[in-house]
């Protein structure tokens, strides 16, 4: 007997019936995750109370968190691959009448996929403004001294007016569509992203996560918050 919701959810997460403990979120991805949550919250609180020592330190970790996982999207585990969740329309679209492959529901779904790489997205247009921007009070990106003042004007007003406001619209649909999967559909994914294991009824190729894919990790974080570190250094 399919469950309410069987159309669109598919394959049924369960607590206990489901007998296949697949590794889904390897745990670099688990990390950035927690982390670049933190750190966004941290930057739309320190921006809007203007407390710009603290903006500019966690706008160097966002920065150094999303080029680390623009670049684990690569070489990460394979449900944290691009590959893995870059899906079609014509896919989307079998996704959302309930006809998709299983595997489409074990790391983000086509649904979900599009607000990962919308997220993703105004995040990287916020840094990259953040970069160019003047408050014309005391605060200016490392990099405003080597774009036209036209540049330096557009970015601080996408960076204040538009782009953390749609980063904040983004960050509540996120949640909101967590929660909902959550209560309403019954399935957990949170946990996963904290234990790093989905409980499925069907067997799932798992993602490598092995201490040599963890140092590989640490070792590409460590060149992006060192480049990260360099552009801090640009600033006057
Ligand atoms: C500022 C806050 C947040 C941001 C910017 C954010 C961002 C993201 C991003 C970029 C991903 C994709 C992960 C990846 O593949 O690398 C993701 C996935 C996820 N996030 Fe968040 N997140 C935030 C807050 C939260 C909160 C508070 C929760 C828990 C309620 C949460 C639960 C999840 C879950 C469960 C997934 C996996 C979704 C799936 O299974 O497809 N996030 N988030
Ligand atoms: C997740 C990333 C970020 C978010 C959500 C964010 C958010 C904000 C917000 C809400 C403001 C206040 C705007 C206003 O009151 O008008 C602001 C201002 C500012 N931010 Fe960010 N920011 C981020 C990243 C960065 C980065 C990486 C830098 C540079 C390293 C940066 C540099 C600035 C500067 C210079 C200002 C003052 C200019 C202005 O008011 O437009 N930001 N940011």
């Amino acid at each position: 007997m399919p469950k309410p919701f069987a159309l669109s959810t598919g394959f049924a997460e369960l607590d206990a019936g489901a007998a296949l403990r697949v590794r889904v979120w390897d745990l670099p991805t688990r990390v950035f995750h927690w982390a670049l949550a933190l750190a966004v919250v941290g930057q739309i609180t320190t921006g809007l109370l203007g407390i710009m020592e603290w903006h500019f330190r966690i706008g160097y970790l966002v920065l150094s968190l999303l080029l680390f996982r623009l670049l684990w999207g690569f070489v990460g585990g394979h449900w944290s691959r691009f590959a893995s969740f870059l899906h079609s329309p014509a896919t989307l679209r079998a996704y959302l009448r309930g006809e998709a492959h299983p595997d489409l529901r074990v790391g983000h779904t086509p649904l979900g996929a599009l607000s990962v790489f919308a997220m993703l997205a105004f995040l990287v247009a916020q840094v990259a403004t953040g970069l160019v921007s003047d408050d014309e009070v005391s605060a200016s990106g490392p990099l405003t001294r080597f774009v036209s003042s036209a540049t330096v004007s557009l970015a601080s007003k996408w960076h204040g007016a538009i782009g953390a406001w749609v980063i904040l619209a983004l960050v509540v649909l996120h949640v909101v569509a967590i929660v909902f999967y959550v209560a309403v559909r019954r399935q957990h994914l949170v946990r996963p992203m904290v234990s790093g294991d989905k409980f499925l009824e069907h067997e799932a190729r798992p993602s490598r996560d092995g201490a040599g894919a963890r140092l590989l990790a640490l070792i590409i974080f460590a060149l992006c918050a060192a480049f990260a570190y360099w552009i801090s250094s640009l600033r006057v």
